[in-house]
């Protein structure tokens, strides 16, 4: 038999076997998957290996401007190795029988996919879920969304997505875990563990993808797509650190950015993809394009057309280019004229080879396509469960004045929206498979499980159409509360979905407003992507629920919280401004020169809006209260290798038995690299009985009280510390430590 014949993947392995013996001087000098790769990898064509690299979405959805021809011929000839927007389990199947029975060298495909808050059971938006500050829950719905996409034929998601964002009018806020260095890292591991679990061979788990790597989140004036510029500091302090605890967490993939940094994009950005991930974080795995984004070089002014940008993506180490297919076009002639090297093809096709073999496909290609499997986990009792109790503790309780919250099953609800019935738009952006015929919207879940309320639609999402007015005043006036379900759809936000006024849309405010008239108790439930301004709102209603968009169990999960079967416990993970002149507008900015005093003119601060958000990071209130008694610290002055150990106690005084989410801030007074007024150390989330308290402790070592000096080397300064621990980001630092 010829090596190169093309016979079924079945014989990979005895083909392999057979190419071993021809190759056994290698054994000597690498491990014995290196050894069957490396084979294979010998007797691949420049065009197969070209394949490998290469990435195209099926046309069963396309996440970007264009979509190529017949994808099938590709695979056949082995020119493209990689699929994403394709899957089920018999569809994949189908396309990977293509490539294993037909192609040459019968190389199984990687399918990739956007699950990023679910494949089919949807989970509340990323930002929401960070809002649960619940790292179990979070690690959870990454799994379950992982153990579906893998039942759905899939092997790699495009997520988790860990761009820090300060700027609510960028749509893409919506899928991150929102401002935080320390929370955005903590969840962003949370996350990779939960789509790969422990073991990548089993069939249940996926690769992640750490994305957009880096600083997409900064585009200017929060516009999506749009320059960034920010210093080395800021990106090492503020933008990495979530991406580094993908790596720490073995994070398998990486994907670039769209924008430039540092005037390189970031799809070529050497200092980025060189210095930082391999050399300094020696990253193992592979690093994919976003869509098109090495093509896009050539918009930005920095190649000249697409072969160029080709060989910079090539030689800057992106291994593989989404969609693009500019490798597929000229990475061959590149390599003929010596501008790109044999060794960085081969390195590229190894490093994707390997985490082709690390799932297993090479072994059974089809094992993610299990009819059987697919049918018993998608959209199962459990991961609904899952859903809902995710969505649940992603709501944050904002304003509730007299205890207009929750509901009583005495009371006459008059339920009010254009979200109360838009399925769809429970789901959010990026939704994976999950379709709005499977979601419990809120009205079906108060008409399952509530006599006692009236529904009227009021208006639309957008547009001037008041006709719906009047209905809705009737059913209000009937009513002894009302319920107003407002704010975005789900296109609002996400991709290429910037805002420049992050208001509810006007048509649902006039509604709003009408129904404030009428001089009852008016409920906001808020179903958003992003922050919103909500001045006016807080002002006049009487209590606010930021449901975000919760997801395929939106409606139970809604009407769990506010009929009070479930008692909020959410704390917002990003700021919300008053107005979107204060943007961006996050806990821990630096104090500058001449800090705000309102009674100097000459201070930093606007002549017409506050300094102060409407709702500030950590912030989210409860049915119940929690006192704080007065923190501690067992040491007030402390060497190098001390531990700082602090202790709280926490009181529940209220009725009800609530979860409490206690954070710990700190702020370095004085360093040679001036400091923010407050950064988060540590955070814990429990619950306590009505009466109940709890003593909670946090230790913080010398590695807390580290930043990037002048020099960007990572060390702490001896000087004072002042600490404060509460129940937000307003919390005051009353605790001072001297370091030696
Ligand atoms: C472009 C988006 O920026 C990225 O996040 C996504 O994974 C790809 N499109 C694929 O859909």
């Amino acid at each position: 038999m010829k090596l190169t014949e093309n016979i079924p993947f079945a014989n990979l392995s005895y083909r392999l076997t057979l190419i071993l013996l021809l190759n056994l001087h290698l054994l000597n000098a690498q491990s014995w998957t290196d050894v069957k790769i490396d084979s294979l990898i010998n007797l691949m064509t420049v065009e197969e290996k070209i394949g490998q690299l290469t990435l195209f979405t099926s046309d069963w959805a396309t996440t970007g401007p264009s979509i190529r021809g017949n994808y099938l011929d590709d695979i056949r000839s082995g020119k493209a190795g990689n699929i994403f927007n394709a899957h089920t389990s018999a569809y994949n199947a189908k396309l990977q029988k293509v490539a294993v029975e037909e192609s040459r060298l019968g190389i199984p495909l990687l399918f990739g996919y956007d699950v990023i808050h679910g494949y089919k059971t949807i989970f509340p938006i990323p930002l929401a879920e960070a809002a649960s500050w619940d790292l179990v829950l979070i690690e959870k719905s990454a799994r379950i969304a992982g153990e579906e996409a893998a039942a759905g034929g899939l092997h790699w998601t495009y997520a988790p997505m860990v761009d820090i964002a300060r700027d609510p009018r960028w749509g893409r806020i919506a899928e991150g875990a929102g401002e935080d260095v320390y929370l955005g890292s903590q969840i962003a591991g949370a996350r990779v563990r939960g789509f790969q679990g422990d073991d990548l061979a089993a069939p249940n788990t996926i690769l992640a993808c750490a994305k957009h790597f880096a600083a997409y989140g900064v585009a200017q004036a929060g516009r999506d797509y749009h320059t960034v510029d920010i210093s080395e500091h800021t990106l090492w302090e503020t933008y990495l650190p979530p991406f580094k605890a993908c790596v720490d967490a073995g994070v398998t993939t990486f994907m670039t950015s769209f924008n430039e940094l540092f005037g390189v994009p970031a799809s070529a950005n050497q200092y980025l993809l060189e210095k930082v991930l391999r050399d300094t974080w020696h990253f193992q795995g592979f690093v994919v394009s976003d869509y098109t984004s090495i093509n896009e070089m050539v918009n930005h002014g920095f190649a000249t057309n697409n072969e160029e940008a080709a060989k910079l993506a090539l030689n800057a180490g992106v291994d593989m280019d989404m969609q693009g297919a500019v490798y597929y076009d000229y990475a061959k002639d590149l390599l003929m004229n010596g501008r790109i090297s044999e060794q960085t093809i081969n390195m590229s096709v190894k490093r994707i080879l390997q985490l082709k073999n690390k799932l297993g496909l090479f072994d059974d290609p089809y094992r993610y396509s299990d009819d059987q499997r697919e049918k018993e986990i998608i959209l199962s009792e459990n991961n609904k469960a899952a859903a809902r109790e995710i969505a649940r503790q992603s709501m944050v309780l904002l304003s509730n004045k007299n205890q207009t919250l929750p509901l009583k099953s005495t009371e006459k609800i008059a339920l009010i929206g254009p979200l109360v019935d838009s399925p769809i738009d429970m789901l959010g952006s990026w939704h994976g498979s999950g379709q709005a015929s499977d979601v419990i919207s809120i009205l079906k879940a108060f008409t399952d499980q509530t006599t006692n309320f009236q529904y009227a639609k009021g208006c639309d999402i957008e547009g001037s159409d008041t006709t719906m007015f009047d209905q809705a005043i009737l059913v209000a006036k009937n009513a002894d509360k009302i319920v107003l379900v407002a704010g975005e759809d789900f296109t609002m936000s996400g991709e290429a979905a910037s805002r420049a006024k992050i208001r509810i849309p006007e048509i649902q405010r006039e509604l709003l407003k009408r129904l404030v008239a009428l001089k009852k108790p008016v409920i906001l439930v808020l179903i958003n992507g992003r922050p919103l301004c909500l001045p006016w709102e807080t002002e006049h209603v009487d209590a606010i629920l930021e449901a975000w968009q919760p997801g395929t169990m939106a409606g139970p999960a809604i009407r769990d919280v506010l009929y009070g079967e479930f008692n909020p416990s959410g704390k917002l993970p990003v700021t919300f401004p008053i107005d979107e002149g204060q943007i961006p507008l996050y806990y821990n900015m630096k104090n500058t020169g001449r800090p705000m005093d309102p009674n100097q003119k000459y201070t930093s601060k606007y002549l017409d809006m506050p300094n102060e958000p409407l709702f500030p990071f950590g912030y989210g209130l409860s049915y119940t209260t929690f006192q704080y008694s007065m923190a501690t610290v067992d040491k007030t002055e402390i060497e190098r290798d001390d531990s700082l150990n602090f202790k709280i106690t926490v009181t529940n005084t209220g009725h009800v038995g609530g979860q409490e989410i206690t954070q710990l801030y700190m702020r370095d007074m004085f360093a040679s690299v001036t400091r923010p007024v407050k950064e988060l150390k540590r955070f814990e989330k429990f619950y306590l009985g009505p009466g109940e308290s709890r003593d909670v402790k946090f230790t913080l070592s010398i590695e807390d009280l580290k930043f990037y000096n002048q020099e960007l080397n990572w060390e702490a300064e001896s000087g004072t510390f002042l600490f404060g621990i509460g129940g937000d980001s307003n919390t005051d630092l009353n605790i001072r430590v001297n370091l030696k």
